[in-house]
């Protein structure tokens, strides 16, 4: 005999459970992987926390921000290619590995000596320039959201090195950057293209003789304990872009996507606060470090340097916009 009872209660059940079920799946947060490369404690590594941190409290939990840094997730190429494909949601891959996805005015960050200043550097990445060159994004799939500071680069090596005819013949390791290589060319270096996180195994087992980075990126990476001279060439600039998956920061809810570029511009501001002041700090671990030489250089060195790394420029105009280039110079003329 059918009991009309027990089915009135099952169709109840099932009513509930799927009420339960819609609440729970409209409770469940929205996660945005962000992956990175370098240490916690850098300038994108703070940056990227500080963002977690304020884009979890002001959504209340609507979102959550999953951070994978050290190339625990992804290494810098393949990054690029998990964000395009929507595996992760949110980067921040340093300016010269974006020539690699074609747009090869990214590069204008990596001429020698471009930025007399960190003021001028500003006016670039938040002003027009910096805005044009996130547009460009857009046609791969990718929105450019802000610029992340890290800082000037210094120069290492394994034996001694003061002047740019110190680095002939060395292998120094780059970012995948043609403008990077032209410049270890135009020192009769030999560039070695290398992820970051395989930097260090590099220099440990001699793959490479040296490489250049901010000494936040070469501190973290403890790259003072496999190299002997680090020369305070301040040489080039290393910052960021920071990028999301198109379609999935354009399917957030509007209410959603305007708090998050709060966060974005806040955790900004905090990061071009910090990052030359960690540089700084990091810098003197390295001096204080055993089996590192920190070598500063007399004014007349540098404009050895200068000097020497002043054709690279020109070589790259027919890569980088001319007109970018002439832009940027005189921002600084005007200074
Ligand atoms: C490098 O590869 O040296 C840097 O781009 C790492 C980073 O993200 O700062």
């Amino acid at each position: 005999m059918v009991c009309p009872g027990r089915s009135l209660v099952k169709t109840i059940l099932v009513l509930i459970v799927s009420v339960l079920g819609t609440s729970l799946a409209q409770a469940a947060p929205i996660v945005i992987k962000f992956s990175h490369v370098v240490a916690p404690n850098t300038p994108k590594g703070i940056a990227a926390l500080e963002f977690k941190r304020l884009a979890e409290m002001r959504t209340k939990g609507r979102v959550r921000v999953d951070i994978y840094p050290n190339a625990s997730l992804y290494k810098d190429k393949d990054e690029l290619e998990a964000l395009q494909l929507g595996a992760v949601q949110m980067l921040a891959p340093s300016l010269a590995k974006f020539g690699q996805l074609g747009l090869k005015d990214y590069e204008v960050f990596d001429l020698p000596y471009i930025f007399p200043s960190e003021k001028v550097l500003h006016e670039v990445t938040q002003g027009e320039i910096g805005h044009a060159l996130l547009d460009q994004l857009s046609s791969r799939g990718i929105l450019g959201l802000a610029f992340w500071d890290n800082g000037f680069k210094v120069m290492s090596s394994n034996s001694p090195l003061r002047l740019p005819s110190d680095l002939k013949n060395k292998r120094m390791r780059i970012q995948p950057s043609r403008t990077l290589e032209a410049q270890m060319n135009e020192l009769g270096a030999i560039s070695v293209p290398l992820a970051f996180s395989d930097v260090y195994p590099a220099l440990q087992s001699g793959l490479v003789d040296g490489t250049e980075n901010p000494p936040s990126n070469f501190y973290t990476q403890r790259m003072q304990e496999v190299q002997k001279y680090v020369a305070v060439t301040n040489h080039g600039y290393l910052g960021y872009a920071v990028i999301v998956n198109k379609k999935f920061w354009t399917s957030l809810p509007g209410d959603l996507r305007v708090i998050l570029e709060q966060c974005i511009a806040d955790a900004t501001q905090k990061n071009n606060d910090e990052a030359a002041k960690l540089n700084k700090a990091a810098l003197d671990a390295i001096r204080k470090s055993p089996g590192v030489q920190v070598v500063d250089l007399t004014p007349q060195e540098r404009e050895t340097w200068r000097k020497a790394l002043a054709p690279v420029q020109v070589k790259m105009e027919g890569r980088i916009d001319r007109n970018l280039i002439e832009q940027i110079k005189s921002l600084s003329e005007n200074r």
